[in-house]
């Protein structure tokens, strides 16, 4: 089977199951500034899984686009994908485990054809501190699906500590087997949906000796070793839990929550050790072959760099929501892509201009059909990516040579090839570490901080008006940012309103409406009123009110349309005291005394009359 057969088997599949077929949304999130890029065919489904009704029914399935952008630089190994199309079925409160389990199985063997020796399955181990159970139902419903081919499951615990020991099934703790957009059950915010999964993983086979030749040899070997032996190849999560204050409560209906990279399922049909020899990748790798005038099994890991990330930034220039390459957000992830893709190409002797327009065409003619918006969208998408080779090929000569005459590299020489020859800080670690020049790893990570802007701990944001998690110090500086909009207000104008934010452990970043540059005397004076206010301890209070009496109280409301009817205020001072008032979810500090010294590090313009500040508690 080749790949589109393979991508229209699923979907058949799951329609002959009462399914309907949906399109892919964009891999641009609507209405959600915090999350950079859909990384899973579930995130657009979150509102039904919540409960409201899909216009299309209980049962849905899609092929969706999808981009994970945790690994750029781990890009070449044989199951890793920036780029990746993830095949879905979903039951909105209709089927469970039973059907999920066999029909994924029923799949897999009947249409797919895959030897069912060469499957394996894992389950969650379940957690006693949140109150879920070990998932020995869908152990009783796998064991049963093996059977029928004659193969004895056995079910395993601790093969991570004691290696496989002939087994069949295999428990894992909540960081393999729980699924929800912010990951394991503590990192979830309150109102996230999750549940236990089950994951089914397919053997490369024993007598390649994956294991014995990776780094993690003296280890044993089993499911979810990084060696690369066995890949996942489709997820099944029980979504069904809800996370509130008072722990895990259920959901109003039972759902299942399919996906299973198309990627690796054609790896897996195709008998093939990776992704990028499948035929998804053919044409591809033949064009950089051509054009490096190298072949594949010599060069393999920065080959498939470049066709990996080529082939994902025509999906992200050529989406209806086309993203360009810029210094933010998603537009960082697509000049490090193109970047990348472009030293690579360097490196293996690709010396024409304008070469990546070639590679691009060639992932356009083989994606079209599919996705007919990268034909419509192809202008954009040369134009995009020749630009941006026009103003990194003229300083990467440049930006080397620099490289060259540093025997270590700190975060500002660092940034300053970042500036200057526009090398992206990732890249710059990535050649440091290549060239034996040693780095200043933890300022290194601050620069990267700053650049990066992970979808996964994004999603969580958004619950949390921009938190990035609910540490100590990350709520301090939500606080900071309370006191920081309000003094804003005081020096510049009551007309100053905030227009985002992102606070981490390390740092707050503010945008706020105002048109130009703060002068240094009006830093000054924003911090010092900042510090007046941590210094005089004020309490903190939260109250839940309706919007209405929010809005009568002059609260201040940033994203008003998200919130619902009932809304939290709050409130930092008391009585006459009150020195902010605002309509946010929390958490914050409970007294402003806990903040230490809040410090301005930067201010920058974030877009047309927007001003960005960046701030730290010291
Ligand atoms: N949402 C699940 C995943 O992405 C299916 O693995």
């Amino acid at each position: 089977m080749n790949s589109e057969e393979i991508r229209q088997s699923f979907l058949q599949f799951f329609k002959e199951k009462g399914h309907f077929i949906v399109p892919s949304y964009s891999l641009v999130p609507e209405n959600d500034p915090t999350s950079l890029f859909i990384s899973a065919g579930m995130q657009p489904m979150i509102p039904y899984l919540l409960g409201e009704s899909h216009p299309e029914g209980k049962r849905i399935t899609d092929a969706q686009k999808c981009i994970r952008t945790i690994d750029i630089e781990e890009i070449g190994d044989n199951r890793h994908l920036t780029f990746f199309e993830m095949l879905g079925n979903w039951s909105l409160g209709d089927y469970y485990r039973k059907e999920q389990l066999s029909w994924f199985f029923e799949f897999l063997i009947n249409k797919l054809k895959l030897d069912p020796n060469r499957l394996y399955a894992t389950v969650f181990r379940g957690n006693k501190k949140i109150g879920i159970n070990k998932d020995i139902e869908s152990v009783e419903i796998l064991k049963a699906l093996f059977k029928r081919f004659g193969i004895k499951a056995k079910d395993i615990d601790f093969a991570e500590k004691n290696g496989m020991q002939g087994g069949r099934i295999f428990y894992y703790d909540e960081s393999k087997n729980w699924w929800s957009r912010a990951g394991a059950p503590d990192k979830m915010p309150l109102g996230e949906p999750g549940g236990p999964d089950s994951e089914i993983f397919y053997d490369l086979g024993a007598e390649l000796k994956i294991h014995e030749k990776s780094e993690f040899k003296d280890k044993p070997c089993h499911l979810n070793c990084d060696c690369g032996r066995f890949i996942e190849i489709g997820n099944s999560v029980f979504m069904e839990y809800i996370k509130t204050e008072k722990g895990f409560n259920l959901l109003s209906q039972k759902n299942v929550d399919f996906g299973g990279g198309l990627e690796r399922l054609v790896l897996a049909v195709q008998n093939q050790l990776s992704p990028f020899e499948t035929d998804l990748f053919k044409n591809i790798i033949i064009k950089i072959e051509e054009l490096a005038k190298k072949k594949y099994i010599e060069f393999i890991v920065p080959i498939r760099i470049i066709a990996d990330h080529l082939r994902a930034t025509v999906f992200i220039v050529g989406d209806d929501r086309g993203i360009k390459p810029s210094n933010v957000d998603q537009g960082y992830i697509v000049r490090r892509l193109i970047r990348r893709a472009f030293r690579y190409g360097r490196q293996i002797g690709i010396e024409n201009k304008f070469w990546m327009e070639q590679v691009a065409d060639i992932v356009i003619n083989d994606y079209e059909k599919n996705y007919p918006e990268l034909r419509k969208n192809r202008n954009f998408i040369i134009e995009q990516i020749n630009k941006e080779e026009e103003k990194f090929s003229q300083t990467l000569e440049n930006g080397l040579k620099e490289f060259e005459k540093l025997k270590s590299i700190n975060g500002k020489q660092a940034f300053n090839l970042y500036s200057t020859y526009g090398f992206p800080i990732e890249m710059t670690k990535e050649l440091a570490q290549e060239k034996g020049i040693e780095i200043d790893e933890k300022e290194f990570e601050t620069e990267i901080k700053k650049h990066k802007e992970l979808s996964k701990t994004a999603s969580i944001g958004k619950f949390k008006g921009g938190l990035a998690d609910s540490g100590e110090k990350t709520v301090k500086l939500h606080t900071a940012a309370h006191l920081l909009l309000a003094v804003l207000r005081k020096v510049l104008g009551e007309y100053v309103e905030q227009k985002g934010s992102n606070i981490t452990s390390e740092r707050l970043r503010f945008d706020f409406s105002y048109s130009e540059k703060l002068t240094d005397k009006q830093i000054n004076q924003v911090e010092k009123l900042v510090n007046e206010a941590i210094k005089k301890d004020l309490s903190i209070n939260c109250n839940e009110m309706f919007l209405d009496e929010a809005k009568k109280q002059g609260a201040m409301g940033v994203f008003e349309s998200k919130y619902g009817e009932k809304v939290k205020v709050y409130s930092i001072g008391e009585g006459s005291e009150i020195f902010s008032k605002e309509i946010c979810g929390g958490p914050h500090a409970k007294s402003t005394g806990e903040l230490g010294r809040f410090k301005i590090i930067k201010q920058e313009s974030s877009s047309a009359g927007v001003r960005r500040i960046k701030a730290i508690l010291e």
